[in-house]
């Protein structure tokens, strides 16, 4: 892992050592990913303002997400089928966070599920909900995740109905891998995928599997799952669940200001200025050009959290600066998964400790607290 330097060398590997259709899978966006893109070339237009000769010899990356203290202001991400980028992915990512000492987000569409993670490790972890049209087993899933003690309830707000991601429809892409001859061949070719994929607790949706009446195959699993995704969600659905889950409440999905001064009323002590990495409404602002407007309006009534393009600590203070309390990073830490299981995801986040740090050094600042507008060349 130590010649593995950024993140970008993290996807090449996990682009090798992962079967393309769950590659893909995270790697992609929507549409013509034009949104994709965008998140990413409009982190990278922003410039940092390089300062000199200021001791910096003090400088910490600590900083409280919620008002739990954490070692960097950086979350993993929900992600679905991370346990198909390598066999158990949550477990192994969650114990990476746990021991980085930062959050991480369970999706409702992983592989394992929040029972077999809250088994496997030390500490709490938050749990992302999507809401279904079947409420029952969306007030089942709260239950779960209350009696594991997540100790926040991510809820996506963003996913009414799927962005079309057309690699994921020419790729064939199902939970598990149909055995099509194409598949077969890149299974083959990748046995270090195949046997933590054999070793690995489930190959199916784990917290969906044996929850759904009278659905325990994998197929109608996936079928159930294309037809509960809820066109008819609104925000009183939002003040049901928030009536339903006693913890904190975020609200991830949001880039429009009118609907971020909405969330601020919920009662919700976040937001996630998020455009779903890309993999929703293509043609959507980047992320990155959402955030300093929703700062300034709804910054003091809650926690501000950014994802959608962060691949390094310079964009994690690129967003910091903008208003961001900390951001969620997905992809970066899925590569590092598919690269090298939970070691990538270690090193995943020690790439971006390790930017932060030393950005926060060159551009004279010793700690997170200090980072805001100043620190960007306008
Ligand atoms: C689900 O959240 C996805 O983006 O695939």
């Amino acid at each position: 892992m130590r010649t593995m330097t950024c993140i970008e060398d993290l996807r090449r590997t996990a682009r090798r050592r992962v079967p393309r259709q769950f590659f893909e899978y995270a790697d992609g966006g929507s549409y013509a990913e034009e949104t994709l893109h965008a998140n990413r070339a409009d982190l990278e237009r922003i410039r940092l303002r390089q300062r000199i000769l200021v001791n910096v010899a003090g400088r910490s990356t600590k900083t409280t997400i919620l008002g739990e203290p954490v070692a960097l202001p950086l979350a993993l991400a929900p992600i679905g089928l991370c346990g198909m980028q390598h066999g158990d992915g949550e477990i192994l990512s969650c114990r990476a966070a746990q021991e980085a000492g930062i959050p991480f987000c369970l999706s409702t569409m992983s592989i394992c599920s929040i029972e077999d993670v809250a088994g496997a490790v030390a500490k709490p972890f938050w749990f992302q909900l999507y809401v279904m049209k079947d409420r029952g087993f969306v007030r089942g899933l709260i239950e779960r995740a209350a009696a594991a003690k997540c100790s926040a309830l991510v809820l996506t707000v963003d996913l009414q109905v799927l962005g079309q991601r057309h690699r994921d429809i020419k790729n064939g892409l199902t939970v598990p891998p149909e055995m099509r001859i194409r598949n077969i061949i890149e299974i083959a070719t990748k046995p270090t995928w195949a046997l933590s994929i054999a070793r690995g607790k489930r190959r199916t949706f784990g917290n969906l599997a044996g929850h759904v009446r009278g659905m325990q195959d994998v197929s109608s699993l996936a079928q159930w799952t294309n037809g509960q995704f809820d066109a008819s969600l609104s925000w009183k659905d939002v003040e049901w669940i928030a009536g339903l889950w006693p913890g904190k409440l975020i609200l991830k999905g949001i880039v429009d200001v009118e609907d971020a001064r909405i969330a601020a009323k919920t009662g919700a002590a976040a937001l996630v200025v998020s455009n779903h990495g890309g993999r929703q409404l293509d043609g959507a602002p980047s992320s990155i050009s959402a955030l300093p407007a929703i700062a300034d309006a709804v910054g003091s009534s809650l926690e501000i959290l950014f994802d959608s393009g962060v691949r390094s600590g310079q964009d994690v203070m690129r967003a910091v600066a903008l208003g961001a309390r900390a951001c969620l990073s997905g992809r970066a830490f899925v590569y590092g998964l598919g690269a090298g299981g939970q070691a990538g995801v270690t090193r995943a986040i020690e790439i971006i400790r390790n930017e932060l740090d030393v950005t926060m050094a060159l551009t004279g600042v010793n700690s997170v607290k200090e980072i805001d507008r100043s620190v960007l060349v306008n």
